[in-house]
């Protein structure tokens, strides 16, 4: 048997797509690069906003049409299944198995019995033990950077967000698993891993998340530590001082903000002011200025007036972030935000994402060129998609990285080399090997 996995959505997504492949291989499947050559195709999905679920359901509607001209066993897993369930079954009869985020181990029994003819087979149960899979049968995509499970689930209750519903209420990992998966990864020769919840600093598994950054980034050989994502309600002054104070931790933080008015944010049901949020970031100090900072905006919230909005922008230019992912308000199933009147008319959102993307791609292109003529650490990632000599790598700041080394030139895979950045646009930094 031959299976291809598809991904959508955010790290844990990924991650998970990393697990269920390495069930599979365990059993013997092989894996190949697309649908074409696969008896067995997995949609592993996103639910966050509507436009993810529009992919999925077009996805499966190519599905349909091949499985018409061959046999073909097709599986829904990821946030979508969690979410619909046997009602992915009637809005797609041809799906033969719905595996949900917190029954992973259950996958190769599913595919048995999706093997043996069995129709709508289904596992979308809550196993507690889901947050314990064991690394050794991961088989991970990413070379460069190795994807690490510390938290699952979320226990805060924003308004707009299906997460708690995909995802379950938190459950965390012994700290000692989590170190000896590091340590088994960096034996086998990563040198940079990204630690992954919904909530990672709401972390408690033995010691809390700030400890467990330092007790991580003691692992001989690790280079770079990552994590990925934080609210800012658990954003405390002991892991801003590991935050710039211990250099194997990247100087990166993405902390979602999501609105910059009160009023908004008390609707999101975020548990924080705009004061809060800001003082949050001063916890980080004169090390601020050495990190590059990230954020999430929702625009377009229901009742956001152009007061709420305008508040926005002036948190945006207050903070100046390096980068930020905005999205217009989606509405999803089941969450309270529904109950809220949302009149606000399509155009007028899109115009103000559009207000809020321009202005910060002016701020990403000032914080990128911070970096023109220094010399910075960047990881080599691949090669550029053109046979010019050029290369991806990443910075510690998360900056995106093109290489020029000239033709013919190979540069070390996964490795750190130093680069001099020699330009910067919004996008990317331009750079040569020093
Ligand atoms: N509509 C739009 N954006 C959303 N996000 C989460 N839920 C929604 C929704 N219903 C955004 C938030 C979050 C990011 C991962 O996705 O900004 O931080
Ligand atoms: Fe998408 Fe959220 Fe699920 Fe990640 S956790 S796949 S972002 S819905």
């Amino acid at each position: 048997m031959k299976f291809f996995i598809q991904t959508w959505g955010c790290q844990m997504n990924d991650h998970d797509g990393e697990k269920l492949s390495g069930l599979l291989m365990a059993e013997g499947f092989q894996a190949v690069d697309s649908v074409e050559q696969a008896d067995l195709v997995m949609l592993n999905t996103c639910s966050i906003r509507e436009k993810a679920v529009h992919k999925v359901y077009s996805e499966l509607g190519r599905l349909r049409e091949e499985k018409q001209r061959r046999p073909l066993l097709v599986g829904v897993t990821g946030c979508l299944a969690q979410q619909e369930q046997a009602a992915l079954f009637k809005r797609a009869p041809h799906v033969d198995f719905v595996l949900g985020t917190m029954a992973l181990k259950q996958l190769p029994r599913l595919v048995a019995e999706a093997q043996a003819g069995r129709t709508r087979v289904m596992d979308t149960g809550e196993y507690p033990d889901n947050h314990l899979f064991p690394p050794a049968v991961t088989r991970r995509r990413d070379l460069a950077k190795a994807l690490v499970t510390i938290t699952e689930g979320c226990n805060h209750a924003c308004t707009y967000c299906i997460v708690p519903t995909t995802r379950g209420a938190e459950r965390h990992r012994p700290c000692g698993d989590i170190l000896a998966e590091v340590h088994g990864l960096v034996a086998s020769g990563y040198r940079e891993v990204e630690l992954l919840g919904q909530n990672v600093n709401s972390y408690s598994g033995g010691c809390t998340f700030a400890e467990l950054l330092e007790r991580v980034s003691e692992v001989d050989g690790l280079e770079w530590l990552r994590f990925t994502t934080s609210h800012p309600m658990n954003f405390t002054r002991e892991l801003a001082r590991v935050l710039v104070t211990n250099s194997k931790v990247a100087p990166f933080l993405h902390l979602p903000l999501q609105s910059g008015s009160d009023q908004v944010l008390k609707r999101m049901l975020r548990e924080y002011t705009v004061a809060d949020y800001l003082e949050r970031i001063g916890f980080l100090g004169e090390g601020r200025a050495r990190m590059a900072l990230s954020t999430d905006f929702i625009v377009g919230f229901p009742g956001e007036t152009d007061q709420d909005f305008e508040a926005t922008l002036r948190v945006l230019d207050e903070v100046a972030f390096d980068g930020s992912f905005s999205f217009i308000y989606s509405p999803r199933p089941g969450t309270p935000s529904l109950r809220l009147k949302d009149d606000l008319p399509m155009a007028v959102k899109s115009e103000r994402l559009m207000r809020l993307q321009r202005r910060q791609t002016e701020l990403t292109q000032a914080s990128n060129e911070r970096f023109v003529g220094r010399q910075v650490p960047v990881r080599v990632e691949t090669r550029g998609p053109t046979q010019h000599g050029w290369w991806l790598a990443r910075s510690g700041e998360w900056k995106t990285v093109h290489l020029m080394v000239g033709p013919g030139r190979e540069l070390p895979f996964g490795e750190l080399v130093q680069a001099r950045v020699t330009m910067a646009s919004p996008h990317f930094l331009g750079a040569v090997l020093d």
